[in-house]
């Protein structure tokens, strides 16, 4: 397994490009599903999740070629509307397939994706609202199965906000019959990037982006060209590492209008920040500000940058507060930041972080994704190096992350599995040779004693009557 070393203690200079979302490249990707004509997808971002989504694609039976930064998606004909527990347990958001394949094919069989590193994670949202459009579902064997000869417009409103859940309906409601109203939708901007994609596949949307969409359904889609949306999760995480290493970075390709909530807490925390077009500028030197914040749906804080904000909190002036609302156990953390110096109490969802005056580099295990970027920040915040282990979820969610740090002067090299083991070989047998040459000389360190001890034997031998004559004075010393 890959790991990540850093040597901290310097601050991010320069400038660096934000990748396609990841959030929105997913549900994209699969809306290819909804259309026997390709999708052309631009700013495609270079990511293991965005790779298991086309193969997942590809056995369904999409072709799926890659152009310089973009993928095409000919989903001509689907043989197999099926998303097997293989790939699903490697990752969640392959639930986006339902809608799609349900709404194109008339049926659809999705293994149930399980609990996760940050909670339990139910579905149910999904599944009540294409039963509300005329699914049939079941649950069998571990999988939905989902049948329905053809969908219907519904009014359908949701429990809890979800993104996901707000993604899976509005993909079924465009090829529905009828009017499809989803209330208390998520508003999340990757919803309107599939909006605005679903838009030029001949879809009829409004209100993407508020808590009420409507959809009407329309007969077919057809292929479109599409450019994902810049990833505010990526802008925000390394604007945090900026902030927390008293850095100037400047964001290229970046949206600052979707990320108000993240740039309203970084100025909170002393950051000076100027936005352009697709610019953002943050300026660190001043940073050193406790804060609060709470997680929160879209326009509020998003969960997916709580655990890098917590890592800028490690070395503020003073105690912040951090409420995680949207997951149960999303705070995993913070018992590797501790193992770095930080001073956190968690009573539930709630961690109150007391400033230390710095952190200290340390081996530290990632737990998900955005826990690792969590890690990388105190990396690159702490004294001396920190090694990050399990790096392969930083690598489902961050585009060459160490690529792009190291462009901003950061000291971080990543140490592969293979090259680690053979590195660790290498040494131990290194440790043997030295075992051995240390065996040697004591061996020869023994020999020459011993011709020493034979070559004093004659002088030994020679002074014993002198010995000898020297004893009482011997005896009279004790
Ligand atoms: C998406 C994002 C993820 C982000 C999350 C919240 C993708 C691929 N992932 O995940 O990065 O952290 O939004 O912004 O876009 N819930 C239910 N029943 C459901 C669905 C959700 O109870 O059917 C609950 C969840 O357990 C959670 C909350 O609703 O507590 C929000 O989850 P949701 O918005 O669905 O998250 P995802 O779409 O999975």
């Amino acid at each position: 397994m890959d790991k990540l070393k850093i040597s901290g203690g310097q601050p991010l200079n320069g400038e660096v490009r934000i990748s396609g979302a990841k959030n929105a490249a997913l549900p994209t990707l699969c809306a290819a599903l909804l259309s026997a004509t390709p999708l052309v997808l631009h700013n495609r971002p270079q990511l293991n999740d965005v790779r298991t989504m086309e193969t997942l694609l590809s056995q369904m039976g999409v072709k799926v070629s890659y152009h310089d930064g973009g993928v095409t998606l000919d989903a001509a004909t689907i043989g197999w509307p099926l998303a097997p527990y293989e790939l699903v347990k490697t990752m969640r958001a392959s639930i986006l397939a339902l809608g799609p394949l349900l709404a194109r094919c008339g049926e659809a069989r999705v293994s149930m994706p399980g609990g996760c590193a940050i909670g339990l994670r139910p579905v149910d949202q999904h599944i009540k609202g294409l039963q509300a459009m005329g699914a049939v579902i079941d649950l069998e064997h571990g999988y939905i199965a989902a049948h329905a000869s053809k969908l219907k417009g519904a009014h359908f409103t949701f429990d809890v906000v979800s993104v996901t859940g707000t993604e899976n309906l509005l993909m079924a409601a465009t090829l529905a019959e009828g009017v499809t109203v989803l209330d208390n939708a998520a508003c999340e901007p990757e919803i309107v990037d599939l909006a605005r994609c679903l838009t030029a596949m001949g879809a009829k949307i409004r209100g993407a982006g508020t808590p009420r969409i409507e959809i009407e359904g329309v007969a077919a889609l057809h292929g479109a060209e599409h450019r994902i949306m810049p990833d505010r999760i990526e802008s925000g995480t390394f604007l945090a590492a900026a902030a927390a290493t008293r850095g100037e970075v400047v964001l290229r390709d970046a949206d600052a209008t979707i990320l108000d909530s993240v740039l309203d807490v970084l100025r909170r925390a002393g950051a000076r920040i100027e936005t352009g077009q697709d610019t953002v500028v943050l300026r660190g030197k001043e940073v050193g500000k406790a804060f609060d914040l709470v997680t929160a749906p879209y326009p509020g804080f998003p969960t997916d940058m709580q655990a890098q904000m917590m890592a800028l909190a490690t070395c503020a002036n003073g105690t912040s507060t951090l409420i995680e609302t949207i997951f149960e156990s999303r705070m995993m953390h913070v018992q590797e930041l501790k193992r770095m110096g930080a001073d956190i109490d968690v009573d539930g969802n709630t961690a109150r972080v007391h400033g230390v005056s710095r952190l200290s580099g340390a081996t530290v295990m990632a737990t998900d994704l955005r826990a690792s970027a969590c890690l990388v920040i105190a990396g690159l915040m702490a004294d001396g190096e920190t090694t990050i282990d399990r790096i392969y979820h930083l690598d489902r969610g961050y585009e060459k992350i160490e690529e792009k740090l190291s462009g901003l002067g950061a000291s971080i090299r990543r140490v592969s599995g293979v090259s680690s083991q053979k590195s660790e070989v290498r040494s131990q047998k290194s440790e043997v040779r030295s075992q051995k040459s240390e065996v040697r000389s004591q061996k020869s360190e023994v020999r020459s004693q011993k011709s020493e001890v034979r070559s004093q034997k004659p002088e030994a031998r020679s002074q014993k009557p002198e010995a000898r004559s020297q004893k009482p004075d011997l005896i009279s010393d004790t």
